[in-house]
């Protein structure tokens, strides 16, 4: 009975790891992947490259702020940290958390910074100095120019703080708080257009937790206050994040709510290796999928009895892998430095393949966090090192934009417990006038794919830039002075409607060049388009 078991298995390794029908030579994977500009996704929208930044740990004392230090300006912003977020090309940035958010009094953090109060900080067991506060932030986006989106105390705030936060940001003059502004230094408002109606608030863990129904009243109340204040602003609901517990039906309650206040419905993913399995971690993304498409069936469901249909999207705010520095506190207080890997790097990749695979609901998305606290980027108080996850999300955010294109992948899969047949190719595709930019994830942690890239119509032309992630193995990590996993770029000349490229094991790649046709074809006719 066991020995019929195993050869069964073996079979099916066998029958698994059989070449694909075209792209490989004999004794290598093969796959194929056809790009079809008429099949669209839709339009993506840049938000997903965002960040965030909360005051935890040295996120931001440390991190992109550190005052009378040799790499700091004047105002105590890093410089050497803004340098290497500016080539993340950061979209939007969130603050002040993540659980900070829930028992931040924003007022504390305005003023002449040395009359500012030092407050107990409860969310992560600290001290908050509140030398970092609104007008540095919204600073700081400027000098990056990076839409800021913040996110407000729906926990232990009151409705009044968060209409309050808006006039001081968005209001031009004559009125208490944004005189108070002008009387801080800044004439002209900031006009903050994306506001947070919490974070996180169906977790116990959370300062202020509330049942689904309390939060919406509470937050629909504030969403009015908010919105009467300043109308063009955009708001983000706390969606559930906490998958032990029924997060459908919180966000189902939510969404009844809030549906007419609402622009997005913010939900959050943190992924890791528990297991120490790496062919299961490497379908975190399929999970992601799953959620989104969860989500995304919920709001249509909401949203099918409105008249107007204003949309809703998904704003997936909080993102990325983290499951090692959790729980543990350093210097008596919780800091979540992950140190980061090639494997991690790749599932950054496959993540930002399904925020890609899913533009037309998925509207913003931020990795967390910016520096320090589950980071791309890692200082001390010298200098700092790009984590393996920089590089990923760095070719995304300068290269992948325009048109998300429905992809077809045949690849040779893998099986896990829980999924029958994951594609060890994971892959997205966009579009922008003329140039096309493929990413491919090879998740064969042993063996190259070879595949051929097709076009369903239109030409490949010119030279085109590769850009491989990619380490010595998959536990490859970074550190100060040694850089293990790193971009490597090169070139391939492609001629017509086949590019053929071999995939090396445990890699990310990015293919961009020219699709060009000749003749009236246009693009994007039949767009999935919400709008
Ligand atoms: O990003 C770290 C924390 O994770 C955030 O403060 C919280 O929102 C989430 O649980």
């Amino acid at each position: 009975m066991k020995q019929s078991a195993g050869l069964v298995l073996t079979m099916l390794a066998t029958l698994l790891l059989m070449p694909a029908p075209a792209g490989g030579q004999a004794g290598t994977l093969g796959a194929r992947i056809k790009i079809d500009t008429d099949r669209v996704v839709g339009p993506i929208d840049n938000l997903i490259y965002g960040n965030f930044i909360e005051h935890l740990g040295r996120c931001i004392e440390g991190g992109v702020f550190q005052e009378n230090s040799p790499v700091s300006d004047t105002n105590g912003y890093r410089k050497d940290v803004l340098e290497a977020v500016k080539g993340l090309q950061v979209s939007i940035l969130r603050w002040p958390g993540g659980n900070f958010a829930s028992g931040y009094h924003w007022e504390d953090g305005i003023g002449p910074r040395d009359q500012r109060p030092a407050r107990l900080e409860l969310a992560w067991g600290t001290t908050e100095s509140n030398r970092f506060g609104t007008d540095e932030f919204l600073n700081y986006c400027e000098m990056l120019g990076t839409q800021p989106y913040i996110c407000v105390n729906l926990g232990t705030g009151s409705w009044d703080e968060a209409k309050f936060w808006v006039e001081y940001c968005n209001l031009q003059g004559g009125t208490r708080y944004s005189d108070l502004r002008k009387k801080n230094g800044r004439e002209k408002p900031w006009g903050v257009t994306y506001w947070g109606l919490g974070n996180e608030m169906d977790g116990p863990w959370q300062m202020g937790h509330r049942s689904a129904e309390e939060y919406s009243k509470f937050a629909l109340e504030a969403a009015k206050l908010m919105k009467w204040t300043d109308p063009n602003i955009k708001l983000i609901a706390a969606g559930s994040s906490n998958y032990r517990a029924d997060w459908v039906g919180w966000n189902r309650t939510v969404l009844q709510y809030l549906k007419n206040h609402l622009d997005y419905l913010a939900l959050h993913l943190y992924v890791g290796n528990r297991n120490n399995d790496y062919y299961e971690f490497l379908t975190s993304s399929l999970d992601l999928n799953d959620k989104t498409r969860i989500a995304e069936g919920l709001i249509n469901a909401a949203l099918a009895d409105n008249p107007q249909r204003k949309p809703v999207y998904i704003a997936w705010d909080e993102w990325n892998v983290w499951y090692r520095a959790r729980g543990e506190k350093e210097r008596g207080r919780q800091i979540l430095e992950e140190k980061y890997n090639l494997e991690d790097a790749l599932v950054v990749a496959t993540l930002l393949n399904t925020f890609v695979n899913n533009a037309h609901i998925v509207k913003m998305a931020n990795m967390a966090q910016l520096v320090n606290v589950i980071a791309p980027i890692f200082t001390n108080d010298k200098g700092l090192y790009l984590q393996t996850i920089y590089y990923p999300l760095q070719l995304f955010a300068n290269n992948s934009k325009g048109t998300a294109l429905d992809v077809f992948v045949d690849s040779p899969t893998y099986k896990t417990q829980k999924y029958s047949a994951v594609p060890y190719l994971d892959v997205s595709a966009v579009y922008d006038n003329g140039t096309v930019i493929v990413n491919v994830v090879n998740r064969h942690r042993d063996q190259p794919i070879a595949a051929e890239i097709q076009s369903q119509k239109g030409t490949f032309s010119g030279t085109f830039e590769i850009a491989e992630v990619n380490g010595p193995d998959i536990k490859a990590e970074n550190t100060f002075g040694s850089t293990k996993v790193l971009i490597a770029r090169k070139t391939l000349s492609a001629q017509g409607d086949r590019i053929k490229y071999q995939f090396p094991a445990h890699s990310f790649t990015m293919l961009k060049g020219s699709l060009g046709f000749t003749g009236d074809v246009s693009t994007g006719e039949r767009e999935r388009s919400r709008e």
